[in-house]
């Protein structure tokens, strides 16, 4: 009886994890939950990376197949406890999932940035520069963290170790704008239309469509409740 139970509740469990919600489309974060992409990390009006409360990194990715990265890494020094390595990196552009299930982030290569600190040899002068590095993970994986009812994203390295898991935090994903902020002299011409609109979008954040994903998954907790509800029927019938 018991196993006919579990079977039903595993069947369940199948059909919740293979929904169209599985999908990467939304801002991804880590467990830290403070680094999120989008233009409180990013102001590319001013060039300006901000500091997050906590390390952590972010990845957006929309349907069209852009996506964007927010780290904020700290490496520990230790030859001495008391100068850590800070870099905040910045990168955006188009990503492509190939048949075998990699995964390649192609940045634009004039966007992105990154904010080295290194605070026992750098007097203080954080260093400011243009950052580009493809990024290729083997592979992804989606499921629903069962402790926290969240969407989790588990992306894998080119060498197959795991990142650190990363939950759902915005769908659809808060992002700055998807096409090139920083265009190069050769293309000058549309630099005005092209920051004006990253202006505008600045100023429309807090309209953004995006909607922040409570800690509480809702569409969860209801598909569990309706799992039950299944078990308990399939019991009655067994019986
Ligand atoms: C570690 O760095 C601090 C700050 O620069 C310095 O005062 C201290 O002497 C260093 N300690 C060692 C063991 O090098
Ligand atoms: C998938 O295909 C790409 C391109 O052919 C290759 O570079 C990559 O190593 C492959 N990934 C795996 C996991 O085999």
């Amino acid at each position: 009886m018991l196993r006919i139970a579990l079977f039903v509740a595993m069947l369940l469990r199948l059909s919740l994890v293979s929904g169209d919600d599985m999908s990467l489309v939304g801002t991804w974060s880590s467990k830290s939950n403070s680094v999120f992409t989008g233009p409180d990390f990013y102001d590319p009006v001013d060039e300006l990376l901000i500091e997050p409360a906590l390390p952590g990194l972010s990845y957006s990715f929309t349907e069209d197949g852009h996506f964007e990265e927010a780290t904020y890494q700290i490496t520990p020094n230790p030859q001495n406890h008391s100068c850590p390595v800070a870099a905040l990196i910045y990168q955006h552009g188009t990503y492509e999932e190939l048949k075998n299930g990699t995964l390649i982030l192609t940045p634009f290569e004039v966007d992105g940035r990154q904010l080295l600190s290194e605070p026992c040899s750098d007097n203080g002068v954080s260093t400011y520069s243009r950052y580009h590095q493809i990024e290729k993970f083997r592979s992804y994986a989606l499921s629903v963290d069962s402790y926290h009812g969240r969407y989790k994203l588990q992306l894998y390295e080119s060498d197959g170790s795991a990142m650190q898991p990363l939950y759902l935090a915005y769908r659809p994903p808060l992002m700055l704008p998807t096409q090139t902020l920083n265009p190069t002299s050769a293309s000058e011409a549309t630099a005005e239309s092209v920051s004006n609109k990253v202006k505008r979008s600045l100023e429309n954040r807090f309209r953004t469509n995006a909607v922040k994903n409570p800690g509480f998954d809702y569409d969860f907790w209801w598909w569990l409740s309706v799992g039950m509800m299944g078990v308990g029927s399939a019991l009655y019938f067994f019986c």
